[in-house]
């Protein structure tokens, strides 16, 4: 499959006061065409800071984003401005992305116009009412001269989502998107962006602190799991959910309440040493999970920053002790 999105060692620290706050530290991720790759990890673990440098809104201090094989901060204007059309961008809390004095019909229009998408304001309230059907809100003349606090909630992120769309992305960067709905709410917009998928080809790097939310929306794609600036897992989401290998990534799905009270019974209990989430002002050396982790090597896990290891079943982990594992295993298996 063709890499649509590569992360390479990126890197991106700030100046805070006197400290240096590493907020992603030498993270590699690739998002293939068609494919949805998840980013999950507790608050503070740099996962919008991953997002923000993959889309351009900010220049990594190490490493290299490439969007379609091609260094975005080594592209010419016009490229740079085509990569910046092709992949939009889904915040949060719709309410302070759109502009509450303008009304659908205008926060849609405007970029249709400005991009010459639409040829005159009659066709661009068209468009703008086709893009309200796509996104379910209908029928668009409902919406179409509203306000957007004339809304709920789940109607305002299915605008942002349309006002993404009036330009013809290929790729879309959601970020917490779903996170200030209602569950249903949650559920129905998650189930339309997905079909996107098989509607327009859309490529998606979601990111949420919620593994039941990426369990959801990428069961078909995979899971990145973050932990203070890095990557800790990443591999296919049924596989990362049934089969989870670093000490993090259980300890995250331990946390999970399920659906189905046997699934809880059955779900190994991870007891962490610590609950603290270290500071990014002091990241612990070597691996930096270790003071929480269960299964710590004193003496290596404390001194070595582990690297992600590809353990099979096109997934990678950084720990050691899951590492000397996968090797134990594969010395041991019979030729032929
Ligand atoms: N513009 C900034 N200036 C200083 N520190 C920042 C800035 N943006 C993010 N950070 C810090 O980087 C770390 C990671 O933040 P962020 O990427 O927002 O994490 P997440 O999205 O996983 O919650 C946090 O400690 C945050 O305080
Ligand atoms: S490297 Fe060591 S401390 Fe880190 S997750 Fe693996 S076992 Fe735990
Ligand atoms: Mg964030």
């Amino acid at each position: 499959m063709a890499a649509m999105m590569e992360l390479f060692n990126l890197e991106r620290s700030f100046k805070i006061g006197r400290s240096t706050v590493r907020a992603v530290d030498g993270v590699n991720l690739r998002v293939n065409e068609g494919e949805v790759v998840c980013v999950v990890g507790e608050s503070g673990c740099g996962k919008t800071t991953t997002g923000k440098m993959a889309v351009g809104l900010l220049r990594p201090t190490g490493g290299e984003v490439r969007y379609r094989g091609k260094d975005i901060w080594q592209m010419t204007p016009a490229e740079f401005r085509k990569y910046r059309q092709a992949v939009q961008i889904i915040h949060q809390d719709p309410y302070s992305s759109l502009n509450p004095t303008q009304t659908i019909g205008d926060i849609l229009a405007a970029p249709l116009m400005r991009h010459s998408i639409a040829r005159n304001r009659l066709d661009a309230r068209n468009r703008a009412a086709e893009l309200l059907r796509t996104v379910d809100l209908t029928p668009p003349n409902d919406f179409l001269d509203k306000y957007p606090h004339q809304l709920s909630g789940g109607q305002r992120q299915r605008v942002s989502v349309a006002r993404a769309l009036t330009v013809h992305p290929s790729f879309i960067m959601a970020d917490e998107a779903v996170s200030m709905l209602d569950v249903s709410i949650r559920v129905s917009l998650l189930k339309m962006l997905g079909r996107f998928r098989k509607e327009m080809g859309m490529t998606y790097l979601f990111i949420t602190h919620d593994l039941a939310v990426a369990r959801f929306f990428a069961w078909d794609g995979r899971i990145a799991v973050m932990y203070l600036g890095r990557v800790v897992e990443i591999g296919p989401t049924p596989r990362l959910i049934g089969e989870p290998q670093h000490p993090y990534t259980k300890a995250l799905l331990s946390a999970i309440p399920e659906a189905d009270p046997r699934a809880t019974r059955n779900k190994e209990r991870v007891a962490l040493r610590s609950m603290d989430v270290p500071s990014l002002k002091n990241v612990p050396p070597g691996c930096s999970f270790h003071p929480r982790c269960p299964l710590f090597v004193p003496g290596l896990c404390d001194v070595e920053v582990p690297k992600l290891t590809d353990i099979g079943h096109a997934t990678e982990v950084a720990c050691h002790v899951v590492a000397a594992e996968h090797a134990r295993a594969e010395g041991s298996k019979v030729p032929g």
